[in-house]
């Protein structure tokens, strides 16, 4: 069984987009993961298909309906399926490399992409979504974090990328940022290759790298060490 992804989405249109091009895209064609995406507007019940309405209390914007947007998750994901709902949401708990790499190695994800001001809040009780943000700024709507998200679980899938620990020096993988990679020519524009990369001595270039990402992550990550 290989990871599954169901997007619910006004905008289906908009997918595959980057989950189609280069090591993802042929993952998707060679069976490795696959994508559903799911028309909201679906599942609209008058004639003019409408998905959203006034804010009760009053104030700006529309609110995504509860009842239409249950409709839409019952027929992707019925009760019985062991994949997490997750909604796209500034007001979500931020995406982690931890979290993606939990989500790689399960069945997949039901993926609610918001619009509008926000969504009923008794649809989100009711079906227990897990709000996800992907970081501390307002998107239009939830289709790009879909993708980033999607593009982050996806590249961790067994089979996805390449070789067992080819994740294992990457940014986050062991709580630091990477270390600076260099490779030929010698010499570019006046700035060498360090020394010590160039030295045939494992044992200082894994010491040289580390320092490189702790100093790295002192500087501009600081919270990454607490
Ligand atoms: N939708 C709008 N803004 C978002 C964000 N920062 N993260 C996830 N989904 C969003």
């Amino acid at each position: 069984m290989s990871f599954s992804a169901s997007i619910i989405t006004l905008f289906p249109d908009l997918f595959p987009g980057t989950l189609g091009a280069s090591v993802l895209g042929r993952g998707l064609t060679d069976g490795l993961w696959s994508l559903e995406t799911v028309q909201l507007r679906d599942f609209a019940t008058d004639r003019h298909r409408t998905v959203d309405d006034t804010p009760a209390g009053g104030g700006a914007g529309m609110v995504l309906k509860p009842d239409i947007l249950a409709s839409a998750i019952d027929a992707v994901s019925p009760a019985a399926d062991p994949r997490p709902r997750l909604l796209m949401s500034p007001r979500g708990k931020p995406l982690t490399q931890a979290r993606a790499r939990e989500l790689a190695l399960g069945p997949g994800a039901v993926i609610v992409c918001g619009r509008f001001e926000g969504i009923d809040q008794r649809v989100i009780d009711a079906r227990d979504l897990e709000e996800v943000s992907i970081g501390d700024y307002v998107l239009a709507g939830g289709e790009v974090a879909a993708m980033v998200l999607l593009e982050a679980v996806v590249r961790l899938i067994p089979g996805v990328l390449g070789g067992a620990d080819s994740h294992a020096e990457e940014s986050f993988e062991n709580g630091l940022l990477e270390y600076p990679q260099y490779t030929r020519p010698q010499v570019f524009e006046g700035r060498s290759i360090p020394g010590v990369l160039t030295s045939g001595d494992h044992a200082r270039i894994r010491k040289w790298r580390q320092e490189q990402s702790e100093d790295l992550t002192r500087q501009r990550r600081p919270d990454l060490l607490k």
